[in-house]
């Protein structure tokens, strides 16, 4: 964990997977203070971020700073419930009220009482569902389906999505006023890209791990820690622990990394020697994926500033902006 100047423990339980959130990058420091500040607070929380670039991991860190630490943390992922059992699933239901609910059930609003509620692909929740969410947090009081007797939400909720927030809105997919009271606190987690000393660290915590774990003492070579360097880990710290987990099943005692990385390997956005105006892209590389690197190191070199970048790359302010949609690049949304 060298270089690793704060880190988090993640709760030991009663959550399924602990871990540690790490990271010495200065957007991860940047991170780490805004997690420091809102966790002991009651206050709702807007996690943004690239999928696999630590949402869930940082809800748990807020928990786990919170004094709810004792309680249960919940994670339930909007996108992944039929439209149709999603109220039940967030409220519960009583017995008979409808056709196949033979016993009452216990919703995640229930099931986290007393800790904290992980709302994410929050806007992959139905409108409908949207507005009745608003209301109990609101009045931190709901009812199960079917049921007359209403119960106390005593839950702090933190949503979490890897689209831009306001598009969503602009989209129809997130109401505004759900978005105002859920983004209390937005946190933004920057892609892996943008936290380029962090890839080694991290792949040495997991690496460590898993030793730990075989009780081996297997090791990256030293192509793989160039490999490490040069990819560009568009699934982020998720592609990076996948990678080392399949590449230590792979090895015996000297880990390779190249093999197992197909998309976007070849190119590394800033060359060795820092230079923030040059991309170093090797034969092979997908023209998709140095054009997206074309554009995420030009955006970098403008700081940021859409209508230079669209300048310098010729192309017109509205291709850039489909283009960033296209990558769903939350992290320019939310700066824009
Ligand atoms: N900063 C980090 N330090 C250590 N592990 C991390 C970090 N960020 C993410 N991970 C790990 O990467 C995986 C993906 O993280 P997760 O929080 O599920 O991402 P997201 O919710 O944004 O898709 C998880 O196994 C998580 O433990
Ligand atoms: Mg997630």
């Amino acid at each position: 964990m060298n270089g690793v100047s704060n880190s988090y423990s993640a709760p030991a339980e009663p959550c399924v997977a602990a871990g540690i959130l790490l990271g010495g990058s200065p957007a991860m420091q940047e991170v780490f203070r805004l997690i420091e500040r809102v966790g002991p607070t009651e206050a709702g929380v807007l996690l943004t971020g690239e999928s696999g670039s630590g949402k869930e991991l940082a809800a748990r860190s807020i928990h786990e700073r919170s004094p709810r630490r004792g309680g249960p943390f919940i994670a339930i992922n909007c996108g992944a419930i039929p439209a149709g059992l999603i109220e039940a699933e967030l409220f519960g239901y009583e017995k008979g009220s409808f056709t196949g609910a033979v016993r009452a059930h216990a919703g995640v609003f229930e099931r986290a009482q007393g800790g904290t509620l992980l709302l994410d692909e929050i806007t992959e929740m139905p409108l409908d569902m949207q507005t009745r969410l608003l209301r109990v947090l609101e009045t931190r009081m709901f009812y199960r389906v079917g049921a007359s007797a209403e119960f106390l939400a005593d839950v702090r909720v933190i949503a979490a999505t890897n689209r831009c927030p306001l598009q969503a809105v602009q989209n129809g997919q997130l109401r505004e006023d759900l978005l105002y009271r859920l983004a209390v606190f937005p946190i933004q987690l920057p892609p892996l890209r943008r936290r380029a000393d962090d890839v080694e660290v991290l792949a040495d915590h997991f690496l460590a791990g898993l030793n730990a774990q075989s009780r081996t003492h297997k090791r990256l070579s030293a192509l793989a820690r160039m490999t490490l360097k040069q990819h560009t880990w568009p699934g982020n710290v998720r592609e990076l622990k996948n990678c080392i987990e399949r590449a230590f099943i792979l090895g015996d005692t000297t880990l390779e990394l190249a093999p197992l990385i197909h998309n976007g390997a070849p190119i590394r956005a800033v060359d060795s020697a820092g230079d923030r105006d040059r991309l170093s892209i090797r034969v092979g590389s997908r023209i998709h994926d140095m054009e997206r690197s074309l554009i995420e190191a030009t955006l970098d070199y403008f700081q940021g500033n859409k209508r230079r970048a669209a300048d310098a790359l010729g192309c017109s302010l509205k291709t850039l902006y489909n283009k960033l949609n296209g990558y769903s690049h939350s992290q320019e949304c939310a700066n824009s």
